[in-house]
């Protein structure tokens, strides 16, 4: 781990609680399929995926959820450039209508990846939503259905978030800055 601290608050608790639920309140119409499956990308997603299934159900959105755990991170802050499924789908997702959530939509890579993946499995339709996007990271062409917020190339922790496994319990957004 590189030397670094956490720095001021990006989002609060209270701001990324309003924007989710805005968030939901706009996918809503959108998710009314009986055969809707939200599969989170572990493990940041962890966070943000329960947040959202509590507004859905005030939504009167019912889905049922999985997870998958994918892979492109080494330990630090730059992707390795492939994904690979760490833990795939428990579920049959043949035929369902996905939404796949992830914690911050970054190369694109990881998305992309899923989106493919699940395709493959016989998905029916597959849309992708993401807490955060940094969209001057892209390195593959990939737009989320759905964002919470846009944001600039900062290296970001909390809401699940992580700088090498840790910061994912801060309930906030904040910064990280690296010394050197
Ligand atoms: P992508 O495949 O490059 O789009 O990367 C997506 C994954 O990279 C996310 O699921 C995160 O695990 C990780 N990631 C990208 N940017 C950040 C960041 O600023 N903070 C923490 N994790 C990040
Ligand atoms: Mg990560």
């Amino acid at each position: 781990m590189k030397a670094h601290h956490i720095e001021e608050v990006l989002f609060s608790a209270d701001q990324i609680e309003a924007r989710v639920r805005a968030l939901v309140h706009d996918m809503a119409e959108g998710c009314r399929s009986e055969n809707l499956v939200l599969i989170g990308v572990l493990r940041g997603s962890f966070i943000f995926l329960a947040d959202l299934v509590r507004e859905l159900y005030r939504q009167d959105v019912h889905p049922r959820i999985d997870f998958m755990t994918l892979e492109s991170y080494g330990s630090g802050t730059e992707s390795s450039g492939t994904v690979r499924v760490a833990k795939d789908v428990g579920m049959e997702v043949a035929g369902t209508d996905v939404l796949v959530v992830d914690d911050i939509l970054d190369t694109g890579r990881t998305l992309s990846f899923a989106r493919q993946h699940l395709l493959a499995l016989g998905a029916r339709t597959v849309r992708t939503c993401a807490l955060l996007d940094k969209p001057a990271r892209r390195s593959v062409p990939f737009q989320a259905d759905y964002v919470g917020f846009t944001i600039e190339d900062r290296f970001v922790v909390g809401y699940g978030l992580d700088y090498d496994g840790r910061y994912r319990e801060v309930p906030h957004i904040a910064c990280v800055t690296f010394a050197g």
